[in-house]
C-alpha cells in the first residue's frame, strides 16, 4: 500500500519511558498524529507528524460554539503479535453521522481507515500486549474558524492521536439513575459522538461520585422513564434470563461494542430484547429477584460489570462479578475475537497494513 500522507517521523521516541504493566487510562500518547485540514470546500494536507500540540487562534469556533466530534477505537496485538483493528469502517461511517448533525463536513471514509492503518502501524510498538489492554485511537474533528459568530465554520481540523491503555474499569461500578438533569433529548444530540454531549454530563456526574457512585445512569428526557446508557457505554440487563438493550431512539449514542455484543449473542443463541426498558420495570424485576445482571458496553470500558443501581430510596443490588455469567461470557468473547484465540466469524477484524513509506 502507498501513501499520499506527508510523513515526518519522530526521532525523539518516549517509548521507553513508559510502564506497561502500569498504564494509567488517557495520560500516555504515542509518538505520532495524523493531521489533516478542511479549506475550499475540500479536505487536504494530509500529514503524519510527531504528537504534540496543535496551534489555534483566541477565535477558533470550537472553544466558542461547540463544534467539535470524535470518535474512539482500539487497536490490539494478536497473541502472535499482530496489530489488529476492530470494525474501523464503522468508526468512519459514526463520525461522518456525527458530522453531518453538527453541521461539519464529512471526512472521507477511505482516508480515515487508511489513516488509522498508517499511525498504528507507525506506532505498533506502543499497543500493550496484555489481553484487555490496547491501543486507544482517538479520532477527532473540530471547527478552527478564526473569527467569532455563531454559524458554521468554513475551515476544520481532523487529527488522530494514539495511546496505551490498560482495563478501563477494573472493579465492577455503581449507577445512580438521574431524576432531573437529561444527557440527551429525542432531536437532540445524543446520537452523535458531539463533545457538548459529555460536557454536560460532568457535573451530574460528580453529583453522583459524591454519593459514592461512578456514573450517572441517564434515563429519557421526557418522562424519566426509558433508561438511556451511562458514561461511555450502553446498558445492558438480564432479567428472567434473557438479555435486553434499549432501543436506540435518537438519543441513545449507536455502540459499536453493544453492536458486537448483539451479534455473538445471537449466535450463541441467547434470548435478546432490543426495546424500550423501564427503570420501573428494572427496579420490579430486581424486587422479584429476577434481575440477574446489569452491565456497560463500550470501546473504553469493553464490558463493565455494574454491582449498584440507585434508583430514588431503591438500592438495587446486582450479584457479585463472579456470578455475572453473560457478562463475563461477552467480555471474554469479544477480548478473545480481539486477540485472534477465538475465531472471528463475523469478519470484524482488519490486520494493520501500514504503507510502504512507514516500513522503511
Ligand atoms: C455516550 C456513549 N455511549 C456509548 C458508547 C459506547 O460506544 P462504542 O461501543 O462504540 O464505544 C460511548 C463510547 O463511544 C459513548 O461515548
Amino acid at each position: 500500500m502507498d501513501t499520499k500522507f506527508k510523513i515526518t517521523k519522530n526521532e525523539n521516541s518516549k517509548i521507553s519511558e513508559v510502564d506497561f504493566d502500569n498504564i494509567p487510562f488517557g495520560k500516555i500518547f504515542s509518538d505520532h498524529m495524523f493531521t489533516a485540514d478542511y479549506k475550499d470546500g475540500e479536505w487536504g494536507n494530509f500529514q503524519i507528524v510527531p504528537f504534540g500540540p496543535i496551534q489555534i487562534h483566541p477565535a477558533c469556533l470550537a472553544l466558542h460554539y461547540g463544534q467539535s466530534i470524535f470518535e474512539g477505537m482500539k487497536a490490539t496485538k494478536s497473541y502472535s503479535g499482530d496489530p489488529l483493528l476492530f470494525r474501523p469502517e464503522m468508526h468512519a461511517t459514526r463520525i461522518n453521522a456525527s458530522a453531518r448533525r453538527m453541521a461539519m463536513p464529512e471526512f472521507p471514509e477511505d482516508v480515515f481507515v487508511e489513516a488509522i492503518h498508517a499511525i498504528v502501524g507507525l506506532d505498533q510498538k506502543w499497543i500493550p500486549p496484555a489481553e484487555g489492554s490496547a491501543l486507544y485511537i482517538r479520532p477527532f474533528m473540530f471547527a478552527n474558524g478564526e473569527y467569532i459568530g455563531v454559524g458554521p465554520s468554513d475551515t476544520y481540523k481532523f487529527v488522530i492521536f494514539t495511546g496505551p491503555v490498560g482495563p478501563y474499569y477494573p472493579k465492577p461500578i455503581g449507577l445512580v439513575a438521574e431524576e432531573f438533569y437529561v444527557r440527551a433529548a429525542v432531536g437532540g444530540t445524543g446520537e452523535a459522538k458531539a463533545c457538548g454531549n459529555y460536557a454536560g454530563s460532568l457535573l451530574p456526574t460528580e453529583l453522583a461520585k459524591q454519593k459514592g457512585y461512578d456514573q450517572v445512569l441517564w434515563l429519557d428526557g421526557k418522562e424519566y422513564k426509558y433508561v438511556q446508557e451511562a458514561g461511555t457505554m450502553n446498558l445492558f440487563f438480564v432479567i428472567d434470563d434473557v438479555v435486553i438493550t434499549p432501543a436506540t431512539d435518537g438519543a441513545i449514542l449507536k455502540g459499536i461494542t453493544r453492536d458486537s455484543l448483539l451479534a455473538i449473542l445471537d449466535s450463541f443463541g441467547y434470548k435478546i430484547e432490543v426495546r424500550p426498558i423501564t427503570i420501573d420495570e428494572i427496579v420490579k424485576a430486581s424486587k422479584n429477584g429476577l434481575l440477574q445482571e446489569a452491565f456497560g458496553a463500550g470501546t473504553a470500558v469493553v464490558v463493565a460489570n455494574i454491582d449498584r443501581i440507585k434508583y430514588k430510596d431503591n438500592v438495587l443490588k446486582l450479584p457479585v462479578p463472579e456470578k455475572q455469567k453473560v457478562a463475563n461470557f461477552l467480555r471474554n468473547e469479544i477480548n478473545g475475537i480481539r486477540s485472534q484465540k477465538k475465531a472471528d466469524e463475523f469478519d470484524w477484524i482488519v490486520p494493520v497494513k501500514a504503507p510502504e513509506a512507514i516500513k522503511a
